[in-house]
């Protein structure tokens, strides 16, 4: 395992990070404690969770993610474990995350991260992560900045200020982004430069063979900016694993949660994933493996996030991240790349 410097922050976070959305919903708390050991076994100190987490999101599991982290990290040593969990921007059918979360204010945020620490069982979290932004501008799958969809929201210094204040009380050590757009994060940087608020140190936004937005207006900005990508959902919610080519029925997340992957029913989706799971097999790798490898080969990641519902699949995900993506290979990704822009944006 490898380690690095996240961003301009001072945590050294291993290049993988266990992703934990599936604790509470398709994992148990037992099998959750047991990825969590695995990943730490091989030297993964990195986690990631969020308040609004398992998924998908319902009022009965929502917190039971970090429940579980929490009923597993009481046991570790504090300070050898990177914990990273988030809070949720506005949502509308959420309604019983802290009554339906309507702004990221002082209010929302302070009252989040309180809730978070208690079921993590801790003091403080290493990154707090807004989830996604509060402003209007496309997430999720969208592709379109729509400006009649304005509205009036919390603007970003009183965000930074709210945060500002988490750190000072030392319930957050660094903060971080989540979905969020080059605009959004160069506002948080210059007003955090301007009043000496908190410098993000990390944006946790989408990438996989997939989705490679990032690498046109992001890239830039978080090379020059030195803010490192928490890349999520690497596999396509498990459709860069061929699974469902080689079985469209076959039991996943995909097929349990027909109305949760939406973001992958697209055109094209499917005949990328037919290309590239070919590719890695004339590679001698599974289709798997070659889609962390190609996440964890880009200059800009800072860790990349691997989830898992089985033991099986985190060995596989962790093992991949040993593969080396050679030119050749990565020449040839960029030509299916070519023909298959971001299918699932
Ligand atoms: N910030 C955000 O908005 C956001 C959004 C999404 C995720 N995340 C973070 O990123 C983490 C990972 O996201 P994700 O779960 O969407 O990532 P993903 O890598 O796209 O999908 C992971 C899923 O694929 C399947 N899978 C994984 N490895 C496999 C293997 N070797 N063989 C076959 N199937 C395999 C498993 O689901 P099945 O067994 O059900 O097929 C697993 O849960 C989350 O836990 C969370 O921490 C953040």
């Amino acid at each position: 395992m490898q380690y690095r410097r996240l961003g301009s922050s001072d945590l050294e976070v291993s290049s993988l990070c266990l992703g934990t959305m599936t604790f509470g919903q398709q994992n148990t708390e037992a099998e959750g404690h047991a990825q969590l050991d695995a990943a730490m076994a091989a030297g993964i100190n990195f986690i990631d969770v969020a308040e609004m987490y398992p998924v998908p999101t319902r009022a009965e599991t929502t917190g039971d993610s970090e429940r579980i982290v929490g009923t597993w990290l009481r046991h570790q040593a504090r300070d050898k474990v990177i914990v990273a969990t988030k809070v949720a921007g506005p949502a509308r059918r959420m309604g019983w995350i802290r009554g339906g979360p309507k702004a990221l204010d002082e209010r929302n945020i302070s009252k989040a991260i309180d809730g978070s620490l208690k079921r993590l069982q801790t003091d403080y979290v290493d990154l707090y992560q807004l989830h996604w932004p509060e402003r209007n501008q496309p997430m999720f799958g969208q592709t379109f900045f729509d400006p009649t969809e304005e509205r009036e929201c919390t603007p970003i210094r009183a965000q930074l200020e709210a945060l500002a204040k988490l750190v000072k009380a030392g319930k957050v050590r660094y903060v971080g982004l989540s979905n969020e757009h080059p605009w959004g994060v160069m506002q948080f940087l210059q007003l955090a430069r301007e009043h000496d608020l908190p410098v993000v140190a990390s944006i946790q936004n989408a990438y996989s063979l997939l989705n490679r937005v990032f690498e046109y207006g992001l890239a830039e900005v978080c090379y020059r900016e030195n803010v490192a990508l928490l890349p999520y959902s690497i596999l396509g919610f498990g459709h860069l694993t061929g699974k469902y080519l080689d079985d469209p029925a076959a039991e996943g997340r995909i097929t349990l949660f027909p109305n949760f992957g939406q973001r992958y029913n697209k055109p094209n989706v499917l005949a990328a994933v037919t290309e590239y799971a070919a590719l890695a097999r004339a590679h001698g790798m599974t289709p798997t493996a070659m889609a962390v490898a190609f996440v964890k080969s880009r200059w800009f990641v800072g860790s990349t996030i691997v989830g898992a519902t089985s033991i099986e699949q985190l060995q596989e995900n962790i093992g991949a991240a040993d593969i080396t993506v050679t030119d050749e290979l990565l020449g040839a990704i960029d030509t299916v790349h070519a023909r298959y822009t971001n299918p699932a944006p």
